[in-house]
């Protein structure tokens, strides 16, 4: 497989197996990573030779994209435990919320306004090139999502317009329209903000099958 078609996800989650197996269906090889590969041993062995799972830093290491689909409490301690050099010059794809889930259902946000999850991962990784991708639908429409309503975009933004034409890319292979590029990675304060916004929609209108979109 060429180097370009491989994807480490860094995660073990409902995001991580729901990329890697869609990934894999599309024609990627994935390699996830988690602190505790045996877990993952059924879901590879189900999802067949193009997945494969390591630890972080392994899929940190697997490819030139890199998708960071962990809890978003543990995201920059993730990063930290891998180190920045293994993500120098790389496209990641920040699929992360920081969700507030302290006063139970609806969550709230641990911090935003001021500052998100996808800035404080481009600052941790300052080499890489962050797209926040993926975090504003849920785990089983990120792939193929065929919505009732017809065609969607992924909302994107990230401070590398190279990057988010790659990120679109990928996107557009796994079902997607295109993007919504929102702008530079502080826009990720309000793609973060959108997440308790559609866990409301979805509680008001008792659906997890939908996605945040612009009409005109
Ligand atoms: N679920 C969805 O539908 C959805 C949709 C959009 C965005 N997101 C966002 O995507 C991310 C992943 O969500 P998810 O539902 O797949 O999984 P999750 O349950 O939020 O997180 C699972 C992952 O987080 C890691 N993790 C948890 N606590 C950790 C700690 N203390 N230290 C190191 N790693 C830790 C786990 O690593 P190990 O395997 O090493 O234990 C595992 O890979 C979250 O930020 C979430 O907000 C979720």
């Amino acid at each position: 497989m060429a180097p370009e078609r491989r994807i480490g996800i860094v995660g073990s989650g409902d995001v991580a197996k729901a990329l890697g197996r869609g990934l894999a269906t599309h024609g990627y090889d994935v390699k996830l990573g988690t602190r505790d590969p045996k877990k993952l041993e059924g879901w590879t062995r189900e999802v067949g030779p193009r997945v494969s799972v390591g630890s972080p830093a392994d899929a940190a290491a697997y490819g030139p994209c890199v998708i960071l689909a962990v809890h978003g409490d543990a995201a920059e301690r993730v990063l930290d435990g891998i180190g920045p050099a293994a993500f120098a010059g790389k496209l990641v794809l920040d699929a992360t919320n920081p969700l507030d889930l302290s006063h139970g259902m609806p969550p709230g946000l641990l911090f935003g306004v001021t500052d998100s999850l996808g800035e404080r991962v481009q600052r941790k990784l300052p080499q890489a090139r962050v797209v926040k991708c993926f975090n504003t639908v849920g785990s089983p429409k990120m792939v193929d999502p065929n919505f009732a309503a017809g065609p969607a975009r992924m909302w994107v933004c990230g401070n590398d317009a190279g990057a988010k034409h790659e990120a679109e890319a990928i996107v557009r292979e796994l079902g997607w329209a295109g993007v919504t590029d929102v702008g530079g990675i502080e826009a990720a304060r309000w793609l973060e903000a959108l997440v308790p916004l559609w866990v409301r929609a979805g509680l008001a209108l008792n659906t997890w099958e939908h996605v945040l979109q612009v009409v005109r």
